[in-house]
Order: structure tokens, then sequence, then C-alpha cells
């Protein structure tokens, strides 16, 4: 079976980590629409013509069982879309407000996520449902989904662009301080080792991945239960795909897929094409 990984970068790769260590027995196509990145700016309903007119192709290629959403900004937006226009599972991922509203000890929690992921209705209603007896403090950083490039390219990062960046994330009211902070991007845990020593105080980084990935195995379990069995013998899977949308990604990143061990496919999107 074919699980379908999908991100505006290289983002989501944070999330196919977790899902090949939960789902081995399945080959994953892992899709990054680099032609559209970033994602945080796009306006809304520019943004789900787009991603749907991906998946046509997408799904018409792979055939995939189930497509993981790997990207906030898009699953804060697109999720009703996809399943309506669809008939796969979509799994998607969005700030883990939640666990950090009971997790934290001093009530004051920092999300931090692409603007377009922080002014979602969706991404509000979390808080409001989850959080409303925290302080939540919201963030949009502009510009650390692309630092997470860079830096995954090996290049030398801004180290005074990222303090900008997450400086707003620290909050002290009345003798507190933020203790969580969640990691609305799957950019952004590629950056946490750095983020982490300029960070005022020690906080708690939240990443959903692994209970993304755990949600992705419940889903297959429970739409598609032969899946979880699916190999006979001792068969393997195909191997794992990348696929670019830009279909030229840079050298360092042609080399990053094939260490993870994703063999780079090119594609035509005929959706890229249309003029709009
Ligand atoms: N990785 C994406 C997310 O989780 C978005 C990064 C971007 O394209 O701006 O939100």
């Amino acid at each position: 079976m074919t699980i379908l990984v999908f991100d505006s970068g290289i983002g989501g790769l944070s999330v196919l980590r977790e899902a090949r260590m939960l789902m081995h027995d399945h080959q994953f196509v892992y899709v990054g629409d680099d032609a559209g990145f970033p994602y945080g700016d796009w306006d809304g309903a520019a943004l789900t013509e787009r991603m749907v007119g991906l998946f046509e192709t997408l799904l018409a290629c792979y055939q995939p069982q189930l497509a993981i959403v790997a990207c906030n900004t898009a699953s804060t937006l697109i999720m009703p879309a996809l399943r309506s226009r669809f008939d796969i599972p979509f799994v998607g991922i969005v700030p883990a407000i939640k666990p950090a509203a009971e997790r934290t000890a001093s009530g004051l929690i920092t999300v931090l996520a692409t603007p377009g992921t922080i002014q979602r209705p969706y991404t509000k209603e979390l808080v409001k449902r989850f959080a409303s007896h925290r302080q939540v403090n919201m963030v949009g950083a502009t510009r650390l989904a692309r630092l997470a490039e860079e830096h995954m390219q090996g290049r030398q990062i801004d180290t005074a662009i990222l303090q900008e960046e997450i400086g707003p994330c620290f909050v002290e009211l009345d003798g507190k301080r933020t203790d969580i902070i969640t990691l609305g991007c799957t950019h952004y845990p590629f950056l946490v080792n750095e983020m982490r020593k300029l960070a005022p105080w020690p906080v708690d980084w939240l990443d959903p991945a692994e209970a993304v990935a755990r949600q992705a195995r419940t889903v297959l379990a429970r739409d598609l239960p032969e899946a979880l069995h699916d190999r006979p013998g001792s068969a393997r899977p195909a191997p794992d795909i990348a696929l670019m949308t830009s279909g030229s990604p840079p050298s360092p990143i042609i080399r990053l897929l094939a260490g993870l061990g994703l063999h780079l496919q090119a594609r035509d999107f005929p959706s890229l094409s249309v003029p709009r």
C-alpha cells in the first residue's frame, strides 16, 4: 500500500520520519510543493485551488490509500475541500494547542506558526476550545520556514533573524514565564536545536509529528484494516519516492532526499500550467 505525505517543501520530512517508523510495511511518496513555497502568506482560496489541482494529479498517478497533509498552513484550511473532493482518507497536522494547554505549569503557552496558520479560523477555534483557560500567545513568523529550508540545505543561517523571529514567543507576566512553545509548522522541528540555544530561558518545544503518524496508523487500521497486513511473506514494499513540484530542487535537497532513501521522480502537474 502507498501513503502520500505532502508539504510545501522539506518540512513534511519531519512527519515522514515518524510515519515510516510506525508504518514500515508501506511505500511512501513524499511530495514537496517547492514551486509554491512558502505557503505561509498565500491567499486561502488560491491555495485551496492549487492543492486540489495537485492532488488530482498525485492521486491519479500514485493511487495512495491514505494521504497525510504534513503542513499546518494547508491542514488548517483545506481538509474539508480535500475530503469532499477525493474518496481516500486524509490526515492533517495542526498546532498542538490541546496538549500544550494540558501540560503547561505556568499557564503561558505560545503557538509559533506561519502567518497563514495563525490567522485561520480553525486555529482560533482550537484555542477557544482547548486553551481558553490559558494565556495563549500567537506568533506568526514570516521567515522561519525559509530559514529551515536553508538550514536543511547545509547553508549558514542568520541567527539574528532567528532571534528576531522567536523573540516574541517568550512572555513574562505576573512573575510567570512561557513554558511551552508549540511548533505549528512542520519546518520548525529542523531548527529546534538552534532555537533552543537562542532561547532566553528553557521551554518545552512541542512537535505533533509523532501524534500525526499515530493518527494516520489509526485511520489506516479503521478504514483499511487489510492494509496493516498487506505484505505476503517476505515481499518488500516498493521503494519510497520523492517529488518536488519545481522539477529542479537545489542539489543539497536532492542529496538530502537520496540520503533519506527517497528516489526522486519528476512529474508534470497540468493544473500548474493553467494560467490563473
Ligand atoms: N511546513 C508548512 C507548515 O507546516 C509551511 C511552511 C510554508 O510553506 O510557509 O505550515
